[in-house]
């Protein structure tokens, strides 16, 4: 890897495991994944011909720099969905000091407005990271713009299990859909649209 991406990721870690637990009033959570959970989601798309990534819950860009790095010299891209006004600041300050920007377009919004405007099988890849309240309803749009032979990825699988069961029940019940839970991280969902 970059060694200065390598510097920045680990900067990024410290910070994000720090900051969550002394976390003050008027700064949020970072609730970044784990490195052993951005390994995973580098190695799968280093691994495949994945050209056009879709990630929902930027935070603070850990998890994209993870998947960006993959992209150096190449044309291949992600697209990264944010809520949160200064989470997406601190964001495209992190995607900057990578040298990683022309790999990255955030978008400051709504991820469910955001789906409503992607045409069908935009993305041969997904990673789900964001309120995992609204899975369910996001489900019919992130399957829409997902290409067939494509994986989606959803994070928290085991640390959050009774708040994703329901969705994880719905994509299980699914005969276009393979899937399974790997203990990585958080825990994460994989999901294969066939
Ligand atoms: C678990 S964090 C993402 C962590 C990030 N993937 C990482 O590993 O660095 C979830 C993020 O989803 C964002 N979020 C919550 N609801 C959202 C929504 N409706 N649309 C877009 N982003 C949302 C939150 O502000 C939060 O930053």
């Amino acid at each position: 890897m970059d060694t200065s991406i390598e510097r920045l990721l680990n900067e990024l870690e410290s910070f994000g495991l720090e900051n969550d637990i002394n976390v003050k009033e008027d700064s949020p959570k970072m609730k970044n994944i784990t490195k052993d959970t951005g390994q995973f989601l580098s190695l799968l798309i280093k691994s495949s011909k994945v050209k056009n990534v879709l990630e929902i819950g930027t935070s603070n860009g850990y998890s994209t720099i993870w998947i960006a790095k993959n992209f150096i010299n190449s044309d291949a891209h992600v697209t990264t969905v944010e809520i949160d006004d200064r989470k997406i600041v601190m964001a495209r300050a992190n995607f900057r000091r990578a040298n990683l920007e022309k790999y990255v377009t955030s978008h400051h919004e709504d991820a469910g407005a955001f789906l409503k405007r992607q045409a069908n099988e935009t993305f041969d890849f997904i990673f789900l990271d964001s309120d995992r309240s609204h899975y369910i309803d996001w489900w019919e749009d992130l399957n829409r713009v997902l290409q067939r032979n494509s994986l989606m990825i959803v994070d928290n699988a085991n640390s959050h299990r009774e708040e994703v069961a329901d969705f994880i029940k719905l994509i299980q019940s699914s005969e276009s859909h393979d899937s399974l839970i790997v203990s990585v991280g958080k825990g994460v969902f994989i999901i294969h649209k066939n």
